[in-house]
């Protein structure tokens, strides 16, 4: 059974999501043993807490830099026996160490069709600068921002009438089934990564 910490700083609805698909056997041979925040308040730990699953709040405050900050919360995750680190909504990008340390074992659910609009406003930027088809894309974690191999990647038009709120929740709509699929290959050994190209292979 593989051990997942869930890192988020907001809402935590993707972590409910996969908290769900753990439920429902979706998710098979993994389950979420962990959920941290670097925002105390975040609706993601009370998510886990209702769930009974152990959380941690890790500030920023009392660190100096980013390494700094993800040295200890590696040292934390390795404590916890931690295989997988998933990035549902967590604001904060990852130090070469942390991504070293968990080498092609952290994901991440992006609001866009990666590369197009990678960074923290990736719904909006899609939406002003006109596109007419965005979606999301759920990748592997590298240590540049939104730029790791990609898993799995699905579109949704863009609609006239649609403003920023409008498209993520459709996006959101999107995410709650792709991010699952993405972790249960993970956990089941099917993801192979050649150079950029991540191949799923379902044999
Ligand atoms: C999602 O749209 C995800 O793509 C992005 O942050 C948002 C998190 O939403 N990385 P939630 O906290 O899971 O509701």
């Amino acid at each position: 059974m593989k051990r997942i910490a869930v890192l988020a700083s907001g809402n935590g609805s993707n972590l409910q999501a996969i908290l769900d698909a753990v439920d429902s056997g979706e998710i098979q041979g993994g389950a979420v043993t962990l959920v941290v925040s670097d925002r105390k308040n975040a609706y993601a730990l009370e998510r886990a807490r209702i769930k009974g699953i152990q959380t941690k709040h890790q500030s920023a405050l009392r660190y100096t830099s980013r390494e700094e900050y993800d040295r200890d919360l590696v040292t934390y995750l390795e404590e916890q026996e931690i295989d997988l680190v998933v990035l549902a909504g967590f604001m904060r990008l990852l130090s070469p160490y942390f991504v070293l340390a968990f080498n092609h074992r952290i994901l991440n659910i992006h609001p866009s069709l990666l590369p197009a609009f990678p960074g923290g406003h990736g719904v909006a930027d899609a939406l002003a600068y006109g596109v007419k088809v965005s979606g999301c894309t759920v990748h592997f974690v590298d240590e540049g921002m939104d730029t790791g191999p990609i898993i799995l990647q699905e579109a949704v038009p863009v609609l006239e009438k649609d403003t920023a709120e409008s498209l993520h929740q459709r996006i959101h709509a999107l995410e709650y089934k792709l991010y699952p699929r993405a972790i249960d290959l993970w956990v089941r050994g099917k993801l192979k990564i050649q150079g950029r190209r991540c191949i799923i292979d379902e044999n």
